[in-house]
C-alpha cells in the first residue's frame, strides 16, 4: 500500500480550515463573472501564480480581496459545498470550518446571506455524503474587541447552529489579550473557543490564548515549542493544536517541510492534528498535508493513524457523534 492510499483510507476530522480560503481559482473566476466583480486576474494560471507569499499579511491581503466575489446566498453555498465534497473525497468524516463574517458584513453583505448559504451547504453535504460539519465564527484580530462583540450580538439568531468562536487574521501586534472580554462572553454563552496563536507570533501569545482566553483548542500553536513549561502544560491539559503544515510552508513560517515542527510537537506528547487552513491558496487539501509531512518527516503508518485519531479526540463532538463518524 502506498502512503497516499494509507492516508486516503484513514477516517479523519478536519478542524482548521477557512471557508473563504477554499475558493478554487476556477470558482473565483466564475463568481467574479457571475457577479460582475472586477478582479486583477483573468485565468486560473494567473491566479495560482499570484499565490506566492513571504508572510501572513501578503496572504491576508489577497484573501480578503478574493472574498469580494462572494455576494449571494448561492455563492456561499457553492464554496462551502465544494470544500465539503473535496473533504469527503479525502476521507474526512467531520469538518469544523471557520467563517469570517466581518470580511463580508463590512462589504455590505448581510450576515443572513452568508449564514443561509453556508448552513444550507452543510445540510446538503450531510444528506448527500454523510459528512458532518460544524461552524466556528472567527473575529478578525486587527479589528477592535467592540467589533468582535458586535459580531457575537449579530450572530444571535444562529446561536443554535454555531459550534464556537475563534480569532484569526494578522497576528503580530494583535495579542490574544486584546480579546479577553470577548472570549469570556463567548464562553459564558456556552460556545467552544479557539484562537490562532503561535503561527507568526511568539510563545507568549500561545500562553495568553491558554491563560487569558481559556481556549479549548489552539490554531497552529507551533511557537509553543519555545517555552518548555508551556508545552508541558498543553500536554498535561491535553489542549489540542490544529497544525497546518502546507500553510506554514507557503507563509514561510517554516523554511522547508523537513524542518517542520509537527514531529517535535507529537514527540512532546501534544494532541496534534493536521489540517489544510486555506487549501486553495496553499496548494493542498488535508490528505496533501498528511502526505507532505509523511514524506518530509518520515512519519510511520502508526504516526499517521495517531494524527487521524487525535483529530477526532480534538473535535468538538459528543461521544455519540464520534462513534457515528468512525
Ligand atoms: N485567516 C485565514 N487563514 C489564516 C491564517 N493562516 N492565519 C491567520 N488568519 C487566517
Ligand atoms: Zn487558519
Amino acid at each position: 500500500m502506498t502512503p497516499e492510499q494509507f492516508i486516503a483510507g484513514l477516517p479523519k476530522a478536519e478542524l482548521h480550515m477557512h471557508i473563504e480560503g477554499s475558493i478554487e481559482p476556477a470558482l473565483m473566476l466564475a463568481l467574479a463573472r457571475r457577479n460582475g466583480v472586477a478582479i486583477r486576474w483573468q485565468t486560473e494560471a494567473e491566479l495560482r501564480d499570484a499565490y506566492r507569499f513571504t508572510r501572513l499579511q501578503d496572504f491576508l491581503d489577497l484573501y480578503y480581496d478574493g472574498c469580494r466575489v462572494l455576494l449571494q446566498v448561492a455563492d456561499f453555498h457553492e464554496v462551502t459545498r465544494d470544500y465539503l465534497r473535496r473533504a469527503h473525497a479525502d476521507g474526512v468524516r467531520h469538518a469544523e470550518m471557520f467563517l469570517g463574517p466581518q470580511g463580508h458584513t463590512m462589504r455590505g453583505v448581510p450576515l443572513a446571506v452568508v449564514m443561509q448559504g453556508v448552513l444550507s451547504a452543510m445540510e446538503a453535504a450531510e444528506a448527500e455524503d454523510g459528512i458532518t460539519s460544524g461552524l466556528i465564527l472567527v473575529a478578525q484580530r486587527h479589528r477592535s474587541e467592540e467589533e468582535a462583540m458586535a459580531l457575537l450580538a449579530e450572530a444571535e439568531p444562529w446561536y443554535g447552529r454555531i459550534l464556537g468562536f475563534g480569532l484569526g487574521g494578522a497576528e503580530l501586534g494583535h495579542p490574544p489579550s486584546k480579546f479577553e472580554r470577548f472570549f469570556a462572553r463567548c464562553r459564558e454563552l456556552g460556545f467552544k473557543v479557539t484562537a490562532h496563536a503561535g503561527e507568526e507570533g511568539p510563545a507568549a501569545y500561545v500562553r495568553e490564548a491558554v491563560e487569558l482566553l481559556q481556549v479549548d483548542r489552539l490554531d497552529h500553536g507551533n511557537a509553543c515549542l519555545e517555552d518548555a513549561a508551556l508545552v508541558k502544560e498543553l500536554s498535561l491539559r491535553r489542549i489540542p493544536l490544529t497544525v497546518c503544515p502546507l500553510s506554514n510552508l507557503k507563509l514561510q513560517v517554516v523554511t522547508d517541510m523537513a524542518v517542520h515542527p509537527l514531529k517535535q510537537l507529537m514527540d512532546a506528547g501534544l494532541c496534534v492534528t493536521v489540517n489544510s487552513d486555506d487549501p486553495s491558496y496553499f496548494g493542498g487539501y488535508v490528505n496533501d498535508n498528511y502526505l507532505a509531512c509523511q514524506q518530509a518527516l518520515g512519519l510511520t503508518q502508526a504516526e499517521l493513524a495517531q494524527l487521524a485519531r487525535q483529530s477526532f479526540e480534538a473535535a468538538f463532538m459528543t461521544e455519540a457523534q464520534r462513534a457515528q463518524a468512525l
